[in-house]
């Protein structure tokens, strides 16, 4: 039987900062959007570097600043198991680019609790916190309007790493990560949660990705071997947004 073709919907920015702009217009069109017919925008952010660009611009251009943030409930996709100091932390990185250059409430901001001894505890912390603010009833899972995404030079995503455990756990929101090299241990939303959102962008830059993303898009769909290839079951709901480097080999 022939392999089937899958069809990212790739979009080729000229460089990280047109790829920043890009994800500003979208994320305000996603949130107008939904406000149209939602009381509330549920939106789960990604850490790492990738995004820096995109929250800096979301807390400076006019349109973003604009936005009626007092709507706006704001996750994160994972978090290393770090104190919120950390320059390692994602709700830092965060926090220190654009949540205090926007008029977004101290309660819509639902960061990833990391102050607990035990990381299942803030595991379950954080899945209580989702089905709280979500008002999900038992068995039920969220539907977020909008999850950022980025692709780890392995494939990874959010903190589902190849042959890990966590990127097969369907029966949680969330769960723990553990690294027994420098990555890290993390918290991460799982890989259901991932594949409910209403819309998922996946923000790729640089030429030391080219390789990796010529590989995750050409090759057959492999979720142990690259995680991101969980998202090839909603490859209709995802916006890949790459800049020209990252987009070298394709
Ligand atoms: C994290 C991120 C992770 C990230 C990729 C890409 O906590 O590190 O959530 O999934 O999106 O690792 O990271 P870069 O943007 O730094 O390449």
């Amino acid at each position: 039987m022939a392999a089937i073709k899958y069809e990212p919907k790739i979009e080729i920015l000229k460089d990280p900062e047109i790829l920043a702009q890009r994800t500003v217009e979208i994320f305000v069109e996603e949130v107008e959007k939904t406000l149209e017919i939602k009381e509330s925008f549920f939106v789960a952010l990604s850490g790492g570097s990738t995004p820096k660009r995109f929250f800096k611009l979301l807390g400076t251009l006019p349109q973003s600043k604009a936005l009626p943030w007092d709507k706006i409930h704001l996750f994160w996709v994972d978090e290393r198991y770090v104190s919120i100091t950390s320059t390692q932390s994602n709700y830092k990185m965060a926090a220190d680019t654009f949540l205090n250059k926007v008029a977004i409430p101290q309660e819509n901001i639902h960061r990833i609790p990391t102050e607990f001894d035990d990381i299942n505890v803030s595991a379950r912390k954080y899945e209580e916190i989702i089905k709280d603010v979500f008002k999900l009833e038992a068995g039920q899972k969220p539907v977020f309007d909008l999850i950022m995404l980025g692709m780890g030079s392995d494939g990874h995503t959010a903190s589902l790493f190849p042959n890990s455990y966590a990127s097969l756990d369907m029966d949680n929101l969330t769960c723990a990560v553990y690294h027994m090299d420098d990555k890290l241990n993390r918290i991460t939303i799982t890989r259901s949660v991932l594949c409910e959102a209403k819309q998922l962008i996946v923000q790729v830059q640089g030429r030391e990705k080219a390789a990796i993303l010529k590989d995750v898009i050409t090759s057959q769909p492999d979720e142990i071997r690259y995680p991101i290839h969980l998202l090839w079951l909603v490859l209709d709901k995802v916006a890949w947004l790459i800049d020209k480097e990252a987009a070298a080999n394709l």
